[in-house]
């Protein structure tokens, strides 16, 4: 059978960027708690005229720039931070790009796991068409109750990858444990805008769903623990990828210290302690965290584990592609995170309060951002978007 796997990824965040140590100090908490117990240092706060649309486009034009529109015949957009309840954010997307209407484009959602889900589903398409590339786009914003414990975990960002045969950055392996149990950990009613979360609960699901994702693995005949070269996690906050890889190691009679995890694990964490959690995108945020930072991986594996509260967790392996390096961008990934304008908390609390009308009523957005896409208005409950090709690609 032909290669199916990651063939391009690129990177997207939000405006703003809020600074953990004043949050800590407003919330009347030793800052150590959030830089060191949770290992976040900022979050990113979108600015008013940003969503899950202008992300994913922002982070998908990137590699639009680099491959032919016309090859692509699917567009999956993973969020739990959805804009509508019937109408998929892709379709947005598929529009703000310029991309064929011969395509289909559908929203998935579980959360953080649904990024994953986009992921399996898209190799599925190319394997019963090696000609079909598939834009799988995962994009979310996390935003807890104010004052919550969840409040320092909050971030946002976007992540594009493109789908296809004879991938030139990671093939996806053909084995994958698998875990779901109907749990109460964290979820979003219909009627709020942020989630109900129990979060030791939650906590403790995630470190279970990873033994269980690796039973389920070692049974289906995965790769030994020490055929991985490198680890990634899903991470709510830094310190979360620390508790689980801890756990997997433990389940493997391997001995753990700060400085063996700090080893394993360091480099998948450099973008998360900036942009938060990032819910469907932030085991890939990890994982271009990893490629950016560590070295040369060419031929080698990377264990990914993904998990989404509810709960549904994956583990599945990565082979990079020798010469990988070349396709990535790192640069551009790194000034995306450091170009982010740094936002008093007064500021961050204005922009909490502000909201879109839900009566229909018309809103025209003031500029607030500067990405390559912007939410322009709202009227007759609809969101309208505009490229602006003025401002940063
Ligand atoms: P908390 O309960 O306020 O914090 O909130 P804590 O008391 O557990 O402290 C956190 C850590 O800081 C602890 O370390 C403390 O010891 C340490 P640990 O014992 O866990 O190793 N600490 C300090 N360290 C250094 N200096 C200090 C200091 N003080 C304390 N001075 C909680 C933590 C995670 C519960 C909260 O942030 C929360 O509710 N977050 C939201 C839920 C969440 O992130 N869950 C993670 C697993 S579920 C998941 O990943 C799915 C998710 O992404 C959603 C989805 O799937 O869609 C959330």
């Amino acid at each position: 059978m032909f290669p199916i796997g990651i063939h391009d990824i690129a990177l997207a965040t939000g405006h703003y960027a809020l600074d953990l140590e004043e949050l800590a100090e407003r919330h009347g908490v030793d800052p150590g708690k959030y830089t060191v117990g949770l290992g976040q240092s900022t979050q990113t706060v979108p600015a008013t005229d940003e969503d899950i649309v202008t992300m994913a486009a922002a982070a998908a034009k990137q590699i639009m720039a680099e491959h032919d529109a016309g090859d692509i015949r699917t567009v999956l957009l993973a969020t739990e931070t959805g804009i509508d309840q019937s109408k998929a954010a892709a379709i947005y997307v598929q529009d703000l790009l310029g991309l064929p209407s011969s395509t289909r484009a559908v929203e998935l959602k579980q959360a953080c796991y649904g990024g994953t889900s986009a992921l399996h589903f898209a190799a599925g398409l190319v394997h019963r068409d090696p000609g079909h590339k598939v834009l799988v786009l995962a994009s979310d914003i996390a935003k807890y109750d104010l004052g919550s414990a969840g409040e320092a975990t909050q971030g946002a960002a976007a992540v594009a990858m493109l789908v296809s045969a004879d991938p030139a950055v990671a093939v996806l392996e053909p084995v994958s444990g698998l875990y779901t149990a109907n749990v109460q950990d964290f979820w979003r009613p219909n009627y709020r805008s942020t989630p109900m979360v129990d979060g030791k609960l939650s906590v403790s699901l995630y470190l279970e769903a990873v033994e269980q994702v690796w039973k389920d693995y070692e049974a289906r005949g995965g790769r030994a623990i020490q055929d991985f070269a490198a680890f990634c996690y899903h991470q709510p906050f830094t310190r979360m990828a620390y508790k689980a890889h801890a756990r997997l190691l433990e389940v493997h009679g391997i001995d753990t210290d700060n400085a063996r995890l700090d080893a394993d694990l360091a480099a998948t964490t450099v973008y998360n302690r900036l942009v938060g959690n990032s819910y469907t995108a932030s085991l890939y945020v990890g994982l271009m965290s990893l490629l950016d930072h560590a070295e040369d991986l060419s031929g080698r594996s990377v264990g990914m584990l993904s998990y989404g509260s509810g709960c549904v967790a994956e583990f599945f392996g990565l082979s990079m592609v020798p010469g990988y390096r070349r396709r990535l961008r790192t640069s551009a990934n790194q000034s995306a995170i450091a170009r982010r304008e740094p936002i008093s908390y007064e500021r961050y609390r204005e922009i909490r309060e502000f909201e879109l009308p839900e009566d229909g009523s018309p809103k025209v957005l003031a500029v607030d951002g500067a990405g390559p896409f912007r939410l322009r208005a709202v009227a007759e409950h609809s969101r309208m978007y505009e490229a602006c090709h003025l401002i940063q690609a």
